[in-house]
């Protein structure tokens, strides 16, 4: 009898064939070495151990077996001096591969040896560098341009989410050296797909290119994935998306056993007015609001600032005007060229709006923005004190193209009084079938949308355009240039120079960035 392991067998070998106790290896021609030098022993183990869960054979020891040698961060001439160093018997017989680490991150993605290209191998170091492309990035995200076109979505997606766990989590640090990292991979001109090109880079600790590697080698993030599943992130997701609740009530009320908006409501909590009408209308403002659907809004607001104040302008700032699709709210800044002109306006613009039934929610916080003569009254955060008025909004559906006629016949003010209790029935052409928070399907002609009105003097209407256009990351480091590099303090009120202890005024965003000796960028290139 023929021993099994000596048994010729025809073609590949299959499972069946083989037998015995040893699963066989899946590439059986490939056999990998990882080169420690510059790789560092545990990082080797630990892609030595990744490779062979793929189903890799990566050698321990270098030995004449070898088909491909992986290094990283070493030129082709440094692999081949190490080759050299090996001992003649135990060098392997061409063809062997050298190849860089991005050729080994491919494959594991890939699930299988992927074909060499040029650019995977190191033998030729002008090639190895022309190939990947080293990206230069300026370090404060307001000296980039950075467009919606963001070519490294699922890295931004993962170091986006550790950035709002963190935030969920109290932990403001975090959050924003997570929103750096993910600005900076968002303002890069192609997909990454080596560790290699990002060095130099600025912003990326080394959390946060611990998670990027272990996108690139693996297609995802193991934090990420389990932070996802974790029952604390989902309660906080869940709890804070709620309009009205923010981290610290939400982890108090997880504390006390509350995750779902089930427990909340039978917990027996005393909810705020904002917070009782978040609950009410969880489902739409949890839902995302289109651009046609901020359109149909601007029209209802332009046409009643019209009306109570001629002349006064209104401008829709946030996402949108960023050139967002889609966003979580809509902002908009009133302002009325002449100064002073504007004093009084929101109290009108609400009352209308709210005797015509257009909102299911309002707070109205009065302006408190003093300007002093000889220092800046704000310290440079983002909270600002326009007069504001934080809205529910109560849009009609499936009809924003005739936004006018709605404005000119306005919802039932009874109907809205009654709240959703008092919902239509009649099964009209603009009616969508929608489920409501408690579960049960119910049919509702309009949605509701959060509303964010700004009223600002024109003095400070540049300022207040910049500071309300956003992002919030791009915001953020504009006012850390202006602190940092320019010692300067900038609001959405004003621009105070700390050298010359005066304000700087500017009648337009261009100013503003000249001011602070920035280029001037676009909003749609703000989405940092
Ligand atoms: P948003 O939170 O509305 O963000 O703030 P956004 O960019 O429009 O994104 P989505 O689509 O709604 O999610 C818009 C801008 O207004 C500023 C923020 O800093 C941001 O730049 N803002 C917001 C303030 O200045 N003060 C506030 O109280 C709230
Ligand atoms: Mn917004």
């Amino acid at each position: 009898m023929v021993p099994l392991k000596r048994r010729k067998v025809a073609g590949n070998n299959s499972v069946a064939e083989q037998g015995g106790d040893k699963t066989p290896p899946k590439f059986p021609e490939v056999f990998l070495f990882l080169l420690e030098r510059k790789m560092g022993a545990s990082r080797r183990a630990f892609l030595s151990q990744l490779g062979r869960k793929k189903g890799f054979q990566v050698e321990e020891l270098f030995s004449t077996s070898v088909t491909h040698i992986i290094s990283e961060n070493n030129s082709g001439d440094e692999v081949r001096a190490w080759l050299d160093s090996q001992d003649r018997t135990r060098r392997c017989p061409a063809p062997l591969h050298l190849l860089d680490i991005s050729w080994f991150t491919e494959s594991m993605s890939a699930g299988h040896p992927v074909q060499i290209l040029d650019r995977h191998k190191v033998q030729v170091q002008q090639a190895d560098e022309v190939e990947v492309a080293v990206f230069s990035v300026p370090s404060y995200a307001c000296q980039r341009r950075t467009s919606l076109d963001n070519r490294n979505t699922v890295l931004t997606d993962a170091l986006s989410l550790l950035a709002e766990n963190a935030e969920l989590s109290d932990q403001d640090g975090r959050g924003v050296a997570f929103r750096r990292a993910a600005a900076v991979m968002k303002s890069l001109p192609e997909p990454v797909t080596s560790m290699t090109q990002l060095r130099g880079l600025p912003c990326l600790g080394e959390h946060s290119l611990r998670v990027i590697r272990d996108v690139l080698e693996n297609g995802a993030s193991r934090e990420v994935e389990s932070m996802k599943q974790s029952k604390q992130y989902k309660a906080l997701k869940v709890l804070t998306g709620v309009f009205g609740v923010g981290a610290k009530t939400a982890a108090r009320w997880i504390r006390e056993g509350i995750h779902t908006l089930h427990q909340l409501r039978n917990s027996g909590h005393t909810l705020n007015r904002a917070q009782q009408a978040g609950l009410e209308h969880y489902d739409d403002l949890n839902q995302q609001v289109s651009k046609a659907e901020a359109e149909a809004i601007q029209q209802i607001v332009e046409e009643v600032v019209a009306s109570v104040l001629p002349g006064a302008k209104v401008t829709l700032t946030g996402g949108f005007r960023r050139g967002k699709l889609m966003g979580h709210d809509v902002d908009f800044l009133i302002t009325h060229p002449e100064e002073g002109k504007e004093v009084g306006l929101m109290s009108k613009v609400v009352s209308w709006l709210e005797s015509q039934g257009f909102l299911l929610y309002q707070k109205t916080t009065r302006n408190s923005y003093l300007v002093s003569d000889d220092s800046p009254a704000l310290p440079p955060s983002n909270m600002d004190r326009f007069e504001r008025c934080l809205s529910i909004f109560k849009l009609a559906q499936d009809q924003p193209h005739r936004a006018k006629q709605l404005g000119a016949l306005p919802l039932d003010t009874a109907e809205h009084r009654r709240g959703d209790s008092g919902l239509q029935t009649d099964q009209d052409s603009c009616s969508q079938r929608i489920q409501t928070p408690g579960g049960q399907e119910d049919t509702k002609p309009w949605r509701a949308v959060r509303v964010d009105l700004v009223v600002s003097p024109i003095s400070q209407f540049a300022f207040a355009v910049l500071g309300w256009t956003g992002s919030k990351l791009f915001e953020r480091e504009l006012r850390r240039w202006a602190g940092q590099e320019k010692a300067m303090s900038l609001s959405s009120h004003a621009l105070y120079d700390n050298k010359k202890r005066k304000y700087l005024q500017a009648s337009s965003e261009e100013e503003i960035f000249a001011h602070l000796d920035l280029e001037f960028i676009p909003p749609s290139e703000r989405n940092a």
